[in-house]
């Protein structure tokens, strides 16, 4: 099978496109604009292989991607491109409502022209499959209550408000013009090759630095973590194997308090990493509260259960064993974490977390 993915230079993208080459015989096209959370070098393992190609597009661009819906000729999209990151939606939206919004407008134009070319038997098995998440639902305010797929749309964020725009427009597209699509919403994924913006890598980073450990407010809100493997695993299974217009919850059973998990990320290091930055006593010295993120979401929390009845997917991993096995990463893999921490970088955290 040939199967276009965008965003493929991001932290999920990448991960996807490590399981498919690894373990499947499909072919992939990697459509990436390369932004700042774009790196191939996430993709070194696997870029060497003839069943891998890279294109360096902005999905907004329809001339380009026609061009390549035609010389790749795809039989799934994997639609991962997006500008990901909540702190950055709440600074500056516009990339947000470019990317996110007029992007998957583009590619769903490009993929229906496509599609209504196809003969039958191709037309039988194409899937245009979006990649959302569950902050689309808004938040939870209870302590055992679910999101389900049938939970209705509340988002907070610009970010999130820009995803929910994009899952109502796949939707539409299934609907009005027969576009064979399906939708999935994930909880927070953690993992390898995570961009050092987003809590965990942060952390872990920080520590290492003798950094503060920024907490947004409280930290007792509440995320429901999934290992970026497991989630890879099922995107692969529900492209694969979902029937036409069906929407898959993907959560990972690991619902945590943010001051938890960067407790838990200290413990860890304490045995992993005992050679300490000069000054620092304990890793957990280093946390420290800041100011809370405008418009901050509670408690988000997966019911996973359709995608484990239906196509037999439940995670692997355990928090426990997932982020043990991300701090070690970390500390193995200290050369793509400097390649990362680039110019763009710098200026990101120090506009952020200026006191
Ligand atoms: P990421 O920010 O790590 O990667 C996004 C990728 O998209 C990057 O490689 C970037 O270069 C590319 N990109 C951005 N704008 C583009 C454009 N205009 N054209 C082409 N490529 C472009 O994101 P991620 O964390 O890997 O998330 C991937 C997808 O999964 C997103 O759609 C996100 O909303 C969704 N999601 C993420 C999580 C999570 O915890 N990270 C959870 C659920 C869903
Ligand atoms: O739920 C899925 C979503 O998870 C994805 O759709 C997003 O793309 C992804 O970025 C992630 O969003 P979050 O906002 O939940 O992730 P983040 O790592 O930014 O923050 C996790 C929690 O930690 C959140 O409650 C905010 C808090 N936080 C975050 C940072 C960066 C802090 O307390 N301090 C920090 O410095």
């Amino acid at each position: 099978m040939n199967i276009l993915i965008t965003g493929g230079a991001g932290f999920i993208g990448s991960a996807v496109i490590r399981h498919i080459i690894t373990q499947t015989t499909d072919n992939v096209l990697n459509v990436d604009k390369l932004t700042y959370a774009g790196n191939l070098e996430s993709l070194v393992s696997v870029s060497g292989s003839s069943r891998y190609q890279f294109s360096q597009t902005d999905i907004c661009d329809k001339e380009a991607l026609t061009h390549l819906f035609q010389t790749f000729r795809p039989d799934i999209i994997m639609h991962l491109a997006a500008e990901s990151h909540v702190d950055r939606s709440i600074a500056s939206s516009a990339d947000f409502i470019q990317t996110n919004i007029i992007g998957t407008y583009m590619l769903l134009e490009v993929a229906r022209q496509y599609y209504d070319n196809l003969d039958e038997r191709q037309k039988a098995t194409f899937r245009f499959h979006h990649i959302s998440t569950d902050e689309v639902y808004g938040d939870l305010h209870g302590t055992t209550d679910l999101f389900t797929e049938t939970t209705a749309y509340t988002p907070s964020s610009p970010y999130s408000a820009s995803k929910a725009s994009s899952d109502h427009l796949v939707r539409a597209w299934g609907r009005t013009y027969g576009l064979p699509v399906v939708i999935t919403n994930c909880s927070n994924n953690y993992g390898y090759y995570h961009f050092p913006e987003k809590l965990i890598p942060l952390i872990i980073l920080n520590a290492l630095n003798g950094k503060p450990l920024p907490i947004y407010g409280d930290g007792l809100q509440i995320r429901d973590w999934l290992f970026v493997e497991d989630h890879a695993r099922a995107l692969y299974l529900v492209a694969t194997q979902a029937d036409n217009g069906k929407t898959y919850n993907i959560g990972g059973h690991n619902e945590r308090r943010n001051i938890d998990v960067v407790h838990e990320i200290c413990e860890l290091l304490e045995e992993l990493a005992p050679n300490k930055p000069n000054g620092v006593k304990h890793y957990k010295d280093l946390i420290t509260h800041v100011k809370d993120r405008a418009g901050h979401d509670v408690r988000y929390a997966i019911d996973a259960s359709k995608i484990e009845r239906e196509l037999g997917w439940r995670p692997q991993e355990t928090f426990k064993s997932g982020i043990r096995k991300t701090v070690e990463w970390y500390l193995a893999n200290q050369e793509w974490v400097k390649n990362v921490q680039s110019g763009e970088y710098r200026h990101w955290i120090n506009k952020q977390y200026k006191s």
